[in-house]
């Protein structure tokens, strides 16, 4: 096995961090290929907690090159503050471990004021997505409208040129949300000249580093951010991200052949979240989200909002298990679920009567929709140190058996703590 996918397969923070954790110790590649400081991967190793954004998670193992794609948009000032951070923990990041893209889009400062002001007018509405405010969207859009400044751009000469009329246009459209701000083309302009000589020793054509890699069989991991039901096609637009988090994502991301990939692991949380606005049909009843939020600390890495809470929903993960070619599961935080007397699954969705097979696509329909649940029994039991299925109860073990079955495919690992020892390795 040479070129491995892990995604998630909900609506984010399924764990990917710590699953790109502990595959880092195989892989000699990490890759970051869409979305950008949306993503808050933790990391737990002992007692230190590494939150990554831009990062791939696989920074902290020395000796594992960690590649930032053309695919991922890049805040020059989240990527610089993130590295010191990272170094301040005492990991070592120089231009012989982390390799950023020259085709990257940049994300500016206007980008994540756009961001903030649409989502402001659109709460007054009731209709705002409840994005991260990291400017993504604008980010995309730019690229998408063919105005986008990438890495490479910020070392040209014209780039003062670029950035004026791009100034006025997004100032006039500020002025519209109503935001008095000033955005400065100076300001930008001296900003970028400290920043693009701190990251100049990272910058390069990481198509080529990919290329060379899979063509010289080194075994290279892609690190998927956000989750299959934010995917900008296939989640439930428009409460969704900016980005396909879905294997085409990772595809495109990062150049690789679909022929090219060995396998995908798809990430998943026994139970579903969700943080921002959008449908959610086996959104937990307010008791039980609460106890679910509180015991898994379910606290976004990047915003800290809360976030919604929900029964596992196996439609929707048939349906992301298909889009991305799924062929082995991580399933992650079982040990939240102890405690729970039942423990429900959604199995089945029914939208006028009719069984559906797939999440509707439309919001509207989602109000309308029959969510069928099976309830099986929960266990009492601590369950953070097994690291066998032996070690779990059996209505633990059955839980896990039953959505595995439902699922159709084979689960590789259960998870049972934040820890990177805490897990139960099904694979090998
Ligand atoms: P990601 O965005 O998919 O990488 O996930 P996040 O890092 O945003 O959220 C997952 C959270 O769950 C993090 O705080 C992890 O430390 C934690 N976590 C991961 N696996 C487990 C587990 O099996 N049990 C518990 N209790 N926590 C876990
Ligand atoms: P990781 O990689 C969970 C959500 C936001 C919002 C929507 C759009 O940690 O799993 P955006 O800022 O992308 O325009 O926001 O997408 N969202 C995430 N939710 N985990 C993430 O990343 C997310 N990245 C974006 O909450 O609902
Ligand atoms: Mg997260």
């Amino acid at each position: 096995m040479t070129v491995r996918f892990v995604l998630g397969l909900q609506w984010g923070d399924e764990g990917k961090g710590k699953v790109t954790d502990y595959l880092s110790d195989w892989a000699e590649v990490v890759v970051r290929t869409q979305g950008g400081a949306n993503a808050g991967h933790t990391v737990i190793i002992e007692d230190k907690k590494y939150v990554l954004h831009l990062l791939p998670s696989g920074i902290i193992r020395p000796n594992v090159k960690c590649l930032i794609t053309h695919g991922v948009v890049v805040d020059p000032k989240q990527l610089i503050d993130e590295i010191e951070e990272m170094r301040g923990h005492g990991v070592e990041i120089s231009d012989r471990n982390l390799f950023l893209s020259e085709r990257a889009h940049v994300v500016m400062p206007y980008h994540k004021l756009l961001d903030g002001a649409r989502e402001e007018m659109d709460s007054k509405k009731g209709s705002q997505i409840g994005t991260t405010k990291r400017g993504i969207g604008p980010c995309y859009a730019d690229k998408a409208q063919r105005i986008g400044i990438r890495v490479g751009d910020l070392y040209q000469e014209n780039l003062r040129q670029k950035l004026e009329p791009l100034v006025a246009e997004k100032s006039a459209m500020l002025r519209y949300f109503g935001i008095g701000e000033e955005i400065s083309v100076d300001r930008i302009c001296d900003d970028i000249a400290e920043q693009r000589e701190v990251i100049r020793p990272f910058v390069c054509d990481t198509y080529s580093m990919i290329r060379e890699a899979v063509d010289s069989g080194k075994k290279i991991l892609v690190e998927g951010a956000q989750g299959s039901l934010l995917d900008i096609d296939f989640g439930t637009y428009p409460y969704v991200t900016s980005s396909n988090c879905s294997s085409g994502g990772l595809i495109t991301g990062s150049g690789i052949a679909p022929t090219e990939l060995s396998s995908v692991t798809g990430v998943v949380k026994a139970y579903t979240t969700r943080v921002g606005s959008g449908p959610f049909p086996s959104e937990m009843d307010q008791a039980t989200g609460e106890r679910v939020r509180n015991v898994g600390k379910e606290f976004g890495a990047t915003t800290g909002r809360p976030r919604r809470c929900g029964w596992l929903d196996v439609v929707a993960l048939r349906y992301t298990i298909n889009l991305s070619g799924v062929t082995d599961i991580a399933l992650m935080k079982l040990d939240v679920l102890s405690g729970l007397e039942t423990i429900r699954i959604a199995v089945g969705y029914k939208l006028g009567g009719k069984s559906i097979q797939t999440p509707p696509a439309c919001t509207k329909d989602f109000e309308k929709l029959e969510v069928e649940y099976l309830d099986l029994p929960g266990w009492t039991e601590n369950i953070s140190g097994a690291r066998t299925m032996n070690d779990l109860p059996e209505n633990a073990r059955r839980y896990v058996e039953t959505i595995s079955d439902l699922a159709g495919i084979p689960f590789t690992s259960v998870s049972v703590g934040p820890g990177r020892a805490q897990t139960i390795r099904l694979e090998d």
